[in-house]
């Protein structure tokens, strides 16, 4: 019973292997046989008018680069080629049944296509990998390969663009009279792209095209694989947009600063500066063209504009703040323009200080004649005493009643006496009435400034809203 066992499994073992042995001796034969008289460099056509067909299809796996300054797409790919060679042919009933091998594609005959917009200096193209082939000839390879192609991209709605790139593939040697390149499908293949985290791949048609040329009879057959992304914004509205309109918004503060802290000015420079920075930076991502401006750096230049603008505003307010120390009083049209309509025109309210106009007649001496008791009564009286009544006391000099010269003489002196304090008080009054009309008109170009200030601080924000909304409309779904 054992023998009988054993001798089944070794008959089995040795049938396997015999007839594993005539696998691979039919295979061994038939690759001798196919390729005894086979030559990859010509053309495996039967006549030799006739043309090949390929089939070239694409699967895109990853988006490694954009280069934006050199204008260079680098991806990741799979190449699906199909064709027939009429010298790759058997039956397979001569061969034990063997339909399909697979062999290397460095031993047999390939379509000489390439990416026409290679921007690699190496020119590898695709990786040398198996290919299969059919008993009656069709030719089926698959290979990876990592392209570097250039793209003409169009910054300028950066960052919102949208790029196509064309992976544009041909023959170099062949038109159409030999080799015809048709597409596989529609549309590239997005199976298993690797998804990337700056660009989003919105579509990825194939477009076949047939240009032709003046060196030669037939046209050329061109396959373009249009890779349609678009940028992800949310990296360059976060770190570039973003800290843009807020610096540009803290420009609303330099009106807002009181004109006495002496720090507008410091301000404006700072935010210009910080501006500057911002603009670089962009400028480092985008590539140095000069054929449009890009989004981005409109924006940067209008905020930019806008707030050289506001330090130029800010000076003229600085400068109509300190203005009451060197001259008098404001033109009158310039007053009523600014106090009045301008002011009410910002809803501000009167700006004519109506404690400052109430005070000054209460110091002024024509009025105050008749009041006494306060400070202010005896300066009055003082001056009053000044002017009329001591000239009258000359004159109505009680003689009679004082007698003697020795008196006269010391009435005289006190009467000398007064007169001098009296026009040292009319100096003094004379002096602050100055200071006070002064102090007024200064008030009042503060007020004037401080009106404008508003009123720059309404027209900048309003020009800076209405600049940031028209660069941003611009942006194209
Ligand atoms: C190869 O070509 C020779 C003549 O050049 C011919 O004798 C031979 O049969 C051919 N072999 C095959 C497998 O066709
Ligand atoms: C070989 O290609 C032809 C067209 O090119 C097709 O009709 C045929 O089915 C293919 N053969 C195999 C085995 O795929
Ligand atoms: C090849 O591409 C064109 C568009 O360029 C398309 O109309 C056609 O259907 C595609 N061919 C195949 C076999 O999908």
């Amino acid at each position: 019973m054992k023998s009988v066992v054993f001798f089944v499994v070794s008959f089995i073992v040795i049938g396997a292997g015999v007839s594993g042995q005539t696998q691979t001796t039919d295979t061994l034969r038939l690759f001798t046989n196919l390729f005894a008289n086979y030559s990859k460099d010509i053309r495996p056509v039967e006549r030799a008018s006739q043309s090949i067909n390929v089939l070239y299809g694409m699967a895109i796996r990853q988006i490694i680069d954009m280069d934006e300054r050199n204008q260079i797409l680098t991806t990741n790919v799979w190449l699906r080629q199909g064709w027939s060679d009429a010298n790759l042919k058997w039956n397979p009933d001569d061969y034990g049944g063997i339909t399909k091998i697979t062999i290397p594609s460095s031993n047999i005959w390939k379509p000489d296509i390439l990416l026409y917009n290679n921007a690699d200096s190496s020119f590898k193209g695709a990786m040398k990998t198996n290919a299969a082939v059919s008993n009656d000839g069709n030719v089926t390879w698959f290979a990876p390969a990592i392209f570097r192609s250039s793209c003409k991209i169009n910054i300028n709605y950066f960052p919102f663009d949208k790029q196509e790139c064309s992976l544009q593939f041909g023959s170099w040697a062949y038109t159409t009279e030999h080799l015809n390149i048709l597409n596989r499908s529609a549309s590239g293949d997005t199976g298993s792209y690797l998804v990337n985290g700056e660009w989003k791949l919105e579509d990825f048609p194939v477009i076949r095209t047939l240009p032709q040329y003046s060196c030669c009879k037939y046209p050329y057959s061109v396959l373009d694989f249009v890779l349609i992304i678009r940028r992800r914004s949310l990296f360059y509205v976060i770190n570039m947009l973003v800290p843009c309109i807020l610096v540009s918004a803290l420009t609303l503060l330099t009106f807002y600063l009181p004109a006495d802290t002496g720090e507008k000015f410091t301000l404006c420079i700072t935010i210009l500066l910080s501006l500057t920075v911002f603009l670089l930076l962009a400028a480092e991502t985008m590539p140095p063209t000069s054929e449009v401006v890009p989004l981005i750096a409109q924006y940067y230049i209008t905020t930019m504009v806008l707030v050289s603008a506001s330090t130029v505003l800010t000076a003229i307010v600085l400068y109509i703040h300190h203005r009451g120390t060197y001259v008098g009083r404001a033109p009158s049209w310039f007053r009523r323009f600014t106090l009045d309509y301008l002011a009410k025109f910002m809803c501000m309210g009167d700006c004519h200080n109506p404690d400052v106009k109430d005070k000054i007649p209460k110091i002024n001496f024509e009025n105050a004649s008749g009041s006494s008791g306060s400070s202010t009564g005896v300066v009055e009286a003082g001056l009053h005493s000044n002017e009329m009544p001591l000239e009258l006391d000359v004159a109505n000099l009680p003689t009679s009643q004082s007698g003697t010269c020795v008196e006269l003489d010391r009435r005289g002196r006190i009467r000398f006496i007064m007169s001098q304090i009296a026009s040292c008080l009319q100096q003094v009054v004379e002096y602050s009435e100055d200071a006070i009309v002064d102090e007024e008109i200064k008030g009042e170009w503060m007020r004037i400034a401080f009106v404008v200030d508003r009123f720059f601080m309404w027209l900048f924000g309003l020009s800076t809203a209405v600049a940031t909304c028209g660069v941003l409309l611009q942006v194209k779904e």
